[in-house]
């Protein structure tokens, strides 16, 4: 067995703001592993024959960021389920001679909530979510993976939702954008997937008093960490939670997959992150 030190890394285009190789670099120190996260910029022509070289250098695995989600799922030689049904890859494993394709927005998404809403689960009723692009298909995956009975999918462009809807089947319904209040009763888990909100830009018109008492609303957008979504319902006392944890949940399957340790989310791991 090798004794070089474990290396993995992340691939976007930009890569430059990317917080994983800060997120990972913590873990990496704080569970004294000799191992390397290191952010790659590669371009479209050059994903495949970048993520090659990866595995002749290698690397245990990368993870894999906007704009390659697709095509990273494209050359996994094996696709996890919840991969297959997201039709995007956030992680890749190296092993064998293989390519391990996993989505883990998912993952993060519901353990996000389970950490911070003790008792949460999707079961327990409806979900109201906003936005039909990449996210919130990961996110529907996780919602019916754990059994929410409905989901009511609005979007700005009413045809996303209906895809999606069509796609997914008859669990999924869409609403229209300009209904967002009339879909509220009822729901128990409220999820923005829209850039909506994201650096101060655009609020949601949503009249979230119309919400359940016991709703829960996230947001996956965590900059700022507070969204105007995330402070009305504060203001009238429903429950919420941040963004931020999702990052930071996602990253757990791939960490512990390159590196042999399970990661802990905590207080530290969203200071280091904050802070940067
Ligand atoms: P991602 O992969 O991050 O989900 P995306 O596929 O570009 O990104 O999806 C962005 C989502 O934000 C979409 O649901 C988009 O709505 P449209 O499908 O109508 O474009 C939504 N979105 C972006 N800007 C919006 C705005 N100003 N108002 C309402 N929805 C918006």
């Amino acid at each position: 067995m090798s004794t070089a030190p474990a290396l993995a890394a992340v691939i976007g285009s930009p890569i430059g703001h990317s917080k994983s190789p800060l997120l990972h670099g913590h873990w990496l120190k704080a569970l004294g592993i000799a191992g390397h996260y290191i952010p790659i910029e590669l371009q479209t022509a050059t994903f495949e024959t970048g993520i090659e070289s990866l595995r002749k250098l290698h690397f245990r695995g990368a993870n894999v960021t906007l704009p390659f989600k697709e095509q990273a799922f494209a050359l996994g030689d094996v696709r996890t389920d919840r991969a297959t049904r997201s039709g995007a890859a956030n992680t890749l494993t190296f092993t064998d001679g293989a390519s391990y394709a996993d989505n883990t927005d998912s993952y993060g998404f519901l353990n996000n909530l389970r950490q911070n809403v003790p008792g949460w689960s999707a079961s327990s009723g409806p979900a109201l979510v906003l936005g039909a692009g990449g996210a919130s298909r990961a996110i529907i995956v996780g919602l019916l993976d754990e059994g929410v009975p409905e989901i009511r999918l609005a979007n700005r462009t009413r045809s996303r939702a209906d895809g999606l809807a069509a796609e997914f089947g008859d669990r999924v319904a869409p609403v229209d954008w300009q209904d967002l209040d009339a879909a509220l009763p009822g729901a128990k888990t409220i999820v923005n997937t829209t850039s909506l909100g994201m650096g101060g830009n655009g609020a949601i018109s949503i009249d979230l008093r119309r919400a359940d008492t016991d709703a829960v609303v996230t947001d996956i957008v965590y900059t700022p960490l507070e969204t105007p979504l995330l402070k009305a319902a504060d203001t009238i006392g429903l429950t919420t939670v941040d963004g931020l944890g999702m990052l930071l949940h996602q990253a757990e399957p791939g960490f512990e997959a390159w590196f042999g340790k399970t990661p802990d989310v905590d207080t530290a791991l969203r200071d280091v992150i904050l802070s940067a």
